[in-house]
């Protein structure tokens, strides 16, 4: 065994916990979506993305039952040589059907889908522009691709067009909704600046699909963008769907590359069959069922109305973000929470830029009045 190795990996593991930046796993032994049973204790979840409550919803669940039982727990292959099933096919028509795009590829996360999206589609003498605060699976992403790479201050239209007009092939990357802020870019002007310089638009919508737009169809469509102007959509099944898993969207064109280069499709196992299963039901249950986005939507207002003086990061979404500076303070908090019967992870660099350790507040249809009243009170009391 190489000590020198393992002098380094310790190394750094101290270096990370004297910064207050070590994350402790914890274990969820009950999952009750508003209710987290951990250790015993029973919480108010706050930190979750199951934003419409289907995780745990009684169809969904049969639906991944039977999926299993029809189908197989597992895929048996990557997509290309036995991985792809006939529920496959049906979640992938049931997807284009609902976001109006030609044609969809399914991978086993959102982390996948967005490497293959910005490595495959990119090359060498492209330039990626991604917006200051994109998740780390696309700057993962993009610096693991051939092209050059840039970083536009965030949600900035003019420092967007600014790298516009100096690179030559760029293609622009932004979310629909940022994970840890909750904000939104303007999704038509950024379209439009793309159109005016020829940029293709990749976006991530992890956060507004199922959550925005008629029917769920995500943020580009609440905002008066059809999915099909995007050059490419990234959404995953993990956060409003309630499951797990992902896919890109598009034209025929650039789904048929990806088929073909997308080494991230193409040499990984396919997605559980049984996870499709629940999906396709997740899928007619967000459209169908308004009241679930409407539920969601009257939480973040009245969050927001009985929140509206403390010093919350401008955000209309199921994001909700509480600066607190430094990581001590963010843990401190999170501590304080949990002591009141309110679960809320501090979230701290590098996952947020440093000074910026915050609790990150997520609401979902599951609350109820008396929760968020709750969480209210006690985080005025950290303040
Ligand atoms: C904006 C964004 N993109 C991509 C991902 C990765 O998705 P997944 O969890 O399905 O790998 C996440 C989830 O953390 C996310 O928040």
């Amino acid at each position: 065994m190489s000590q020198r190795k393992l002098a380094e990996l310790q190394h750094a593991l101290q270096q990370r916990a004297s910064s207050q930046q070590l994350r402790t796993p914890i274990t969820v032994e009950q999952y009750a979506g508003r209710l987290l049973g951990i250790a015993g204790q029973h919480y108010i979840n706050f930190s979750g993305n199951d934003y419409l409550g289907l995780a745990t919803e009684p169809m969904v669940l049969q639906a991944f039952a039977e999926g299993a039982a029809r189908f197989g727990a597992g895929s048996s292959g990557s997509p290309l040589v036995t991985g792809q099933h006939q529920v496959h096919r049906q979640l992938i028509d049931a997807l284009c059907d609902w976001l109006g795009v030609d044609r969809v590829l399914l991978f086993s996360s959102g982390f996948a889908a967005n490497q293959a999206m910005l490595s495959t589609l990119s090359a060498k003498t492209d330039t990626l522009l991604l917006d200051k605060l994109s998740h780390a699976s696309l700057i993962d992403a993009a610096l693991h691709s051939d092209a050059d790479f840039k970083r536009f201050a965030h949600n900035d239209l003019p420092a967007l067009e600014h790298y516009l007009r100096q690179c030559k092939h760029a293609m622009v990357v932004t979310e629909g909704v940022f994970s840890m802020d909750g904000d939104s870019p303007d999704i038509l002007a950024v379209l439009q600046l793309c159109q005016q310089y020829a940029a293709p638009l990749l976006l991530d919508d992890a956060h507004g699909l199922g959550v925005l737009g008629n029917e769920g169809r995500g943020s580009a469509v609440a905002q008066g963008v059809a999915n099909s102007e995007l050059f490419c959509l990234m959404a995953n099944f993990g956060k409003a769907l309630g499951v797990s898993g992902a896919f890109l969207a598009g034209s025929n064109t650039v789904m048929d590359y990806l088929e073909q280069f997308g080494r991230h499709y193409i040499y990984s196992t396919g997605l559980s069959p049984a996870v499709c299963a629940a999906v396709i039901k997740s899928i007619e249950l967000c459209r169908s069922q308004d009241w679930r986005r409407d539920k969601l939507h009257s939480n973040i207002r009245l969050f927001k109305q009985l929140a509206a003086d403390l010093p919350l990061l401008a955000s209309s979404t199921a994001i909700q973000g509480l600066v607190l500076g430094s990581s001590e303070q963010a843990l401190n908090a999170s501590t304080q929470l949990r002591e009141a019967g309110v679960w809320l992870s501090a979230i701290r660099p590098p996952t947020v830029p440093k000074g910026s350790a915050r609790l990150r507040i997520t609401l979902s249809s599951h609350h109820n009045q008396h929760d968020i009243a709750l969480l209210v009170k006690q985080l005025r009391l950290l303040i």
